[in-house]
């Protein structure tokens, strides 16, 4: 695939982005500035060698320009973002990775502006792509370590069958993710959500936990 991906100069977009040229996708990494892109690139290039031989930069309108693009700009700046690009975004699977989040204290608490998902909100601020919600539980560490497997499962939903069907398969094709198929976009609210009690969790028992689902096989290729 095609694949774009808006803010990838933050750890979770560049994670996801190398780890998607890995497995054999053409990704582009894009940036509100383009040598930012650059940069990041370069790392990894210099990190990856050849691993990552299908990642190239871009601006964020070179992202929004593939067939398939990920949201992987900070969660305030996501739905503007893809507001912005809504007429490049049109028909596409649009993946949206963002949850969230205030520290208040010794806990994380989850923020769902207007009392929706991220994920429904950049669904309506761009009503003609096929906004599918993914990701929100992969630490940005776990992307980023392409010597390693991912261990962790990825709930994905959204309204479009055969988007959410890419996006599936998208994760499946990871190794050696699970793809969970979540239903429509208004279920994003829950992972989300739980995206902060997770970390929550991982402050106070102060480990690196993810989800894992029991009683399920899930999709894996
Ligand atoms: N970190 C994780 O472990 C993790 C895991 C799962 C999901 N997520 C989600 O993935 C997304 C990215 O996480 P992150 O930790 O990588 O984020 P981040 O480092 O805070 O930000 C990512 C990038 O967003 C761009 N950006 C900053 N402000 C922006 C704005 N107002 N409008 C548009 N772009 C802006 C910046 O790129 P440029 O300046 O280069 O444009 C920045 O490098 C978030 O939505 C988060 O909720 C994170």
């Amino acid at each position: 695939m095609h694949i774009g991906v808006l803010g990838a100069t933050g750890p979770a977009g560049r994670g996801l982005a190398a780890r998607l040229a890995a497995v054999g996708h053409e990704v582009v990494a894009g940036s509100r500035d383009p040598s930012r892109a650059e940069a990041v690139v370069g790392d990894l290039r210099d990190r990856w060698g050849d691993r990552v031989a299908g990642l190239t930069a871009g601006s964020n309108a070179d992202a929004a320009d593939a067939g398939v693009v990920v949201v992987a700009t900070t969660w305030e700046g996501a739905v503007d973002t893809v507001a912005g690009f809504a007429p490049a975004l049109a028909g596409k699977v649009v993946i949206a990775m963002a949850n969230g989040l205030e520290k208040v204290g010794r806990e994380f608490h989850p923020v769902l502006p207007g009392g929706r998902s991220l994920s429904e909100g950049m669904q309506a601020a761009a009503p003609e792509a096929r906004v599918v919600a993914a990701f929100q539980h992969v630490p940005a560490a776990a992307f980023a370590a392409l010597d390693q497997p991912i261990e962790s499962d990825v709930v994905v939903c959204g309204d479009d069958d055969a988007a959410r069907d890419v996006v599936l398969g998208l994760v499946a094709g990871i190794p050696v993710l699970r793809a969970f198929d979540g239903g429509s976009l208004v279920n994003a609210i829950g992972i989300e959500a739980f995206a902060a009690t997770l970390l929550t969790c991982n402050l106070r028992h102060t480990g690196k936990g993810t989800l894992r689902l029991l009683g399920l096989e899930g999709r894996t290729s």
